[in-house]
């Protein structure tokens, strides 16, 4: 059994690998950044500084570093692989406003959410806003094929989105249940940002689909820890809350160990919380069940089989120093503490 959730060291004592991506691809990633900023401009006040508040308070930018990443593995240069990480981070952006005003939310990125202080409907409305700048940007790099990579995806997110709206506050949520949201709303936009990267740089065969795959396996590991976080993380270093999912009824995969291990009156306990009836001790109770039926620990591990398929996926592609990245990536997903 590995470490607690967040709790792992950095093996060499150096950056995340996240930062190392970054600092390989800093070039790229400050032309992303000013593409970021010149597209989200509107002379509609509410838009630009609601957009300003999310994208400048940070996030890793991971999505936007696997995008260029894989362009830069299979030799891509050029425009075209920052426009796309641009509009992948706008695709990214949108779904957050509209994620923290679904699951009522009121930390992001260590700041109030949008919705906390401009309210529900602008929120929605300028996550509408990125995702059409987003469309602006795929259609700027002329790609035909990217921009169906990227719409599909786009439409997959909102799907898992639904589908996750649709299981709140069921109980009997099953583990393949989780995994077919968790494929939708996170998994799809990882594989999409991997694969445009690949058909940006001219590889859309078998590379595409390698990149494809890793793309989809390192979004599962992902969403599985972003899941382990909500129970065990810290706050102030993942800059959200921790709890929400417990407070929103959702049946996430820590719950369905604990759950499905359970006794019939830990059960029943699950059925209450999850079907809405709360008090403010239950939480407490559930991260005691957590604890005793080791469910943390088993949704890393989970998220590791994946992190391990997705390096496993980088090895059809050529040696190099962003391939190399890639694969430290794999390491930062799970070890991660924010
Ligand atoms: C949050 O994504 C949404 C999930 C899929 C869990 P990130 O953890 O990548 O958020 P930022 O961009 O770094 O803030
Ligand atoms: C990821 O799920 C949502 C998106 C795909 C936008 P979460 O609801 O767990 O993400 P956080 O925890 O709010 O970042
Ligand atoms: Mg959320
Ligand atoms: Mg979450």
């Amino acid at each position: 059994m590995g470490p607690a959730v967040g709790q792992a060291k950095k093996p060499d004592g150096g950056p995340h690998a996240v930062d190392r991506l970054a600092a390989l691809l800093a070039e790229d990633l400050a032309a992303v950044d000013q593409l970021i900023h010149q597209h989200m401009t509107s002379p509609v006040g509410v838009i630009p500084n609601l957009a300003a508040h999310l994208i400048d308070a940070g996030g890793k930018r991971i999505r936007p570093l696997i995008t260029l990443a894989a362009a830069r593995l299979l030799g891509g240069g050029g425009d075209g692989p920052r426009k796309l990480a641009a509009a992948v981070e706008f695709i990214h952006s949108a779904t957050l406003l509209h994620d923290d005003v679904v699951d009522e939310s009121s930390l992001r990125r260590g700041k109030k959410s949008a919705n906390t202080i401009w309210g529900n409907s602008s929120s929605v409305l300028v996550g509408d806003f990125l995702f059409a700048r987003s469309f602006n940007l795929m259609v700027e790099t002329g790609d035909i094929q990217v921009l169906d990579i990227l719409a599909r995806a786009a439409s997959v997110i909102a799907e898992g989105e639904v589908m996750q709206l649709a299981a709140a506050n069921d109980a009997e949520t099953t583990r393949e249940r989780y995994m077919q949201i968790i494929v939708a709303k996170t998994a799809a936009l990882f594989a999409a940002a991997a694969k445009a990267g690949a058909v940006a740089a001219g590889r859309p065969g078998a590379e595409a689909t390698a990149l494809e795959t890793f793309g989809c396996e390192l979004g599962l590991a992902f969403q599985l820890v972003d899941d382990a976080l909500d129970y065990g993380g810290m706050a102030a270093t993942m800059g959200k809350n921790i709890g929400d999912d417990f407070r929103d009824g959702k049946v996430t995969l820590p719950v369905v160990f604990a759950r499905d291990a359970g006794d019939d009156g830990e059960r029943a306990f699950w059925r209450r919380v999850v079907g809405g009836e709360r008090t403010d001790d239950d939480f407490h109770r559930a991260l005691a069940l957590l604890k005793r039926h080791n469910a943390i620990a088993l949704t890393l591990d989970a998220a590791r089989q994946h992190a391990q398929r997705a390096r496993d996926a980088l090895s059809a592609l050529p040696a190099n120093a962003y391939r190399e990245a890639l694969s430290d990536l794999t390491d930062f997903v799970v070890e991660r503490g924010y």
